[in-house]
């Protein structure tokens, strides 16, 4: 008997500060109309200057362990797009801080916003050989874009930590996915660039391409059909995109996609993201969370997911929940991480923009600010010193 594998806890940590996409609208001289309903966006995730990837990634993942312990695990796999070293894995910074035995396989992988399915698909792979084993997966992103620039109304930033295990609490990942590859220039960020370079019309007709082709591929490897779905989770660069790409879907299956089926099938999904923003790499993870925490019970139910990163690389797969899942959910904390952001006017958003770590190799010491368990202290000697702030 094949032993179920899944995701067992899910956590989230996000940045320290929210700024109204009113105010950027203001700036813009924009109808805030365009953000709130053409995009589906209310605010945006900005990290105050002594948080990055990994504080975000740290402070997910000590969720987990502080609930389940270290034992059995042995692997630490990290999502990002937005890496802060071009060799050394970001896991290693989380392994030391969450206090991780050093017994373990800590690596980074990166495919734009679809690195954390990857991660995902590799951890139950993993599992699949030693069930005894169990892989922290985190997916942790800072959305950036050029000032001024239209991909300024999409930015974000949030980490999610999943526990990767046989028997889980939460959901089993189940085995049937679709998959598709496309060499598109859609958005990409080359080594020199710390904000990437993006098309943005293509990137919104290249992933529903993607949804089109990755849906086909998972019905001709027997996949359920749409109508067995309880829910249906999407990459959130923006959530009116979740919008556009079941349309898309519903569309090639045929059905009418009328603003109450959209609504009914993916309003749950878009509560956290619609104030979080685009968190790349953990979006579609922090859609799922969203729609935990908001849906009836989905019991025994299943969920479809499609992750997109761009460049491009999608997948289609599916979750069974698990009978009693919500009795594990954190709704609270989760709640508790995008409600207690301090809201900051345009100003102060282009004041942190304008303050940026040293590139030309000198020591800089960073002011605490930040308000999470993990701060970025300093740069030393090329080196990024993290600390652990037991009083937060
Ligand atoms: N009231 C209501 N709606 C309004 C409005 C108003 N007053 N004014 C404009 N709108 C609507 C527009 O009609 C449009 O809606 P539709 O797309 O449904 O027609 C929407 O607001 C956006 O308007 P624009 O297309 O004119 O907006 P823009 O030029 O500012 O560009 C964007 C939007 C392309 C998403 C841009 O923000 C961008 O490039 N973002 C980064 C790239 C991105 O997120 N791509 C998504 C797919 S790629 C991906 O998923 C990977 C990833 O994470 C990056």
């Amino acid at each position: 008997m094949t032993v179920p594998i899944g995701i067992h806890d899910i956590s989230m940590a996000t940045g320290q500060y929210a700024m109204d996409l009113a105010e950027l609208a203001r700036r813009n001289d924009v109808d805030v109309n365009k953000y709130y309903i053409g995009l589906g966006q209310t605010t945006q995730t900005v990290p105050a200057a002594d948080e990055d990837i990994v504080t975000m990634a740290a402070a997910a993942a000590k969720q987990i362990v502080a609930k389940h312990g270290v034992d059995g695990i042995r692997t630490v796999l990290f999502a990002t797009e937005s890496g802060i070293d071009q060799s050394k894995s970001a896991a290693i910074y989380v392994q030391d801080l969450i206090g991780l035995s050093s017994a373990t396989r800590a690596v980074e992988l990166k495919q734009a916003c679809y690195g954390g399915t990857s991660a995902l698909q590799l951890a139950a792979g993993i599992v699949a050989r030693d069930p005894e084993q169990r892989v922290l997966v985190i997916a942790s992103d800072i959305a950036k874009y050029d000032v001024d620039s239209s991909g300024e109304s999409t930015q974000g930033a949030a980490a999610v930590a999943m526990l990767i295990s046989a028997n889980p609490n939460l959901a089993v990942i189940d085995e049937t996915v679709g998959l598709y590859t496309a060499h598109v220039q859609d958005f990409w960020r080359p080594n020199y660039r710390s904000t990437p370079l993006v098309d943005g019309g293509l990137s919104v007709r290249a992933y529903l391409e993607a949804v089109e082709q990755a849906w086909k591929d998972y019905e001709s490897r027997g996949g359920r059909s749409v109508t067995e779905f309880a829910g249906f989770c999407y990459h959130q660069p923006f959530t009116k995109m979740a919008y556009k790409a079941h349309t898309r879907l519903l569309e090639l299956k045929g059905i009418d996609a009328t603003e109450a089926r959209l609504y009914a099938d993916l309003s749950p999904t878009t509560i956290y993201n619609r104030a979080i923003g685009n968190s790349y790499t953990a979006s579609l993870f922090v859609g799922l969370m969203s729609l935990l925490d908001h849906a009836e019970d989905l019991d025994g139910r299943s969920v479809a997911l499609f992750s997109y990163g761009s460049g491009c690389v999608a997948e289609l797969f599916s979750l069974t929940m698990v009978d009693g899942y919500r009795e594990h959910l954190r709704t609270v904390e989760n709640r508790a991480a995008i409600a207690h952001r301090e809201p900051i006017t345009y100003e102060k958003y282009r004041a942190l923009r304008e303050f940026a770590l040293p590139e030309d190799g000198s020591d800089v010491t960073l002011d605490a600010t930040s308000r999470s368990p993990f701060r970025l202290t300093s740069i030393s000697g090329h080196s990024r010193i993290y600390e652990a702030s037991h009083a937060r």
